[in-house]
């Protein structure tokens, strides 16, 4: 017995773990219920009992050092393991990393731009902040045309001929257009308009416009109809129908409202279209005399074709959304139905 304590104490003195696995099984192996320490414990009993006072000492000398040797090699290891292996689990996916998207009016606005690029349109821009001369004057509104009025025309400043204000529509652009660009002439105008309205579901004081106009010898009715034909069968579906209806704009004459077949219910009727089975979506007409002469154009030589509408508009009847307002909230819950909507 005496020797088998000493092999004992040389053997814990030398034991070696790097793992709590390996600890763990040292620990079965000295002091697990079948362990050899265990066993030394068993056999002090049938001892002669002059002897148990020495041998007693002993094997609790030698449990102790079983015991805490143990304990050492665990912590030892549980260090080690701590600095080899990371908590994080490496494997595990990342975090998506939130991606923007385009505002659905942006998408729109350059889905009908895209259309028109398509059709050998240009783009061109203009200023936000206008004077009455090219919102109003160049266009052929009289003088006390009710567009004009504070309850439409949000002004920049009053009191003298050519007041600056807020521009209505992008007819403006096509203006400045006429003025400085050789003629053919062939461009849509993109951009944001401010009318002093209400904000409601179906109307607000901002919004945006893409117009476009056609100069050239020989432009005639059948022109426009065309182009807006194209235009909406590329928009809403190559089944998509046109009607047009007389309309009065001071720029244009004669002037229309262009309705296309509801894409919802094609034709037969529904709470979109109203029951009508059409949806308005532009203003049209072919350019009057008197705006082409204002913009130095010989309307005896040339004619042309111009459109408008509202971006948020065709938005709206695209994506079957009933309220204008959702455009200006940026509700991300909104916005984010739209992340793959980018095609035409
Ligand atoms: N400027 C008109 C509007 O803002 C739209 C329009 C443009 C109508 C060109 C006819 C021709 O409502």
């Amino acid at each position: 017995m005496k020797e088998a304590i000493e092999q004992i104490f040389k053997e814990l003195e030398e034991l070696k773990a790097t793992t709590q696995k390996e600890a763990e099984e040292a620990r079965v192996r000295f002091l697990g219920k079948k362990g050899e320490i265990t066993a030394l414990m068993e056999q002090f009993r049938t001892i002669a009992p002059e002897l148990k006072r020495e041998y007693g000492q002993k094997l609790n000398e030698l449990k102790k050092t079983a015991l805490s040797r143990i304990e050492e090699l665990k912590s030892s290891a549980q260090a080690d393991n701590a600095g080899s292996t990371p908590k994080e689990d490496l494997t595990m996916p990342g975090d998506a990393f939130p991606l923007g998207s385009r505002h659905p009016v942006s998408i729109v606005r350059q889905q009908i731009v895209d259309i028109f690029r398509k059709f050998g349109y240009d783009v061109a821009e203009g200023p936000e902040i206008e004077d009455d001369y090219h919102v109003f004057e160049a266009l052929n509104f009289p003088p006390n045309h009710p567009a004009r009025e504070m309850q439409d025309t949000f002004f920049v400043s009053t009191g003298h001929l050519n007041p600056l204000l807020l521009r209505t529509h992008t007819s403006s652009v096509q203006v400045r257009t006429m003025e400085s660009q050789p003629l053919p002439i062939r461009v849509v105008c993109p951009g944001r308009v401010f009318r002093n309205e209400a904000i409601s579901a179906r109307a607000h004081c901002i919004f945006h416009q893409v117009e476009g106009l056609y100069i050239d010898e020989d432009v005639t009715f059948a022109d426009l109809k065309q182009a807006i034909l194209l235009f909406a069968r590329e928009m809403f579906g190559p089944d998509t129908e046109i009607r047009m209806r007389p309309s009065y704009f001071p720029f244009t004459e004669p002037s229309a409202e262009v309705d296309v077949s509801c894409n919802i219910c094609h034709g037969k009727g529904c709470n979109i279209c109203k029951g009508t089975g059409w949806l308005e979506i532009m203003g049209c007409g072919m350019v009057d005399p008197n705006v082409l002469k204002a913009s130095g154009i010989d309307p005896e030589k040339y004619s042309g074709f111009a459109f408008g509408m509202g971006v948020e508009r065709i938005a709206m009847l695209k994506w079957q959304v009933n309220d204008l307002r959702h455009y200006f909230e940026n509700d991300m819950r909104f916005l984010s139905e739209f992340a793959t909507a980018t095609e035409v």
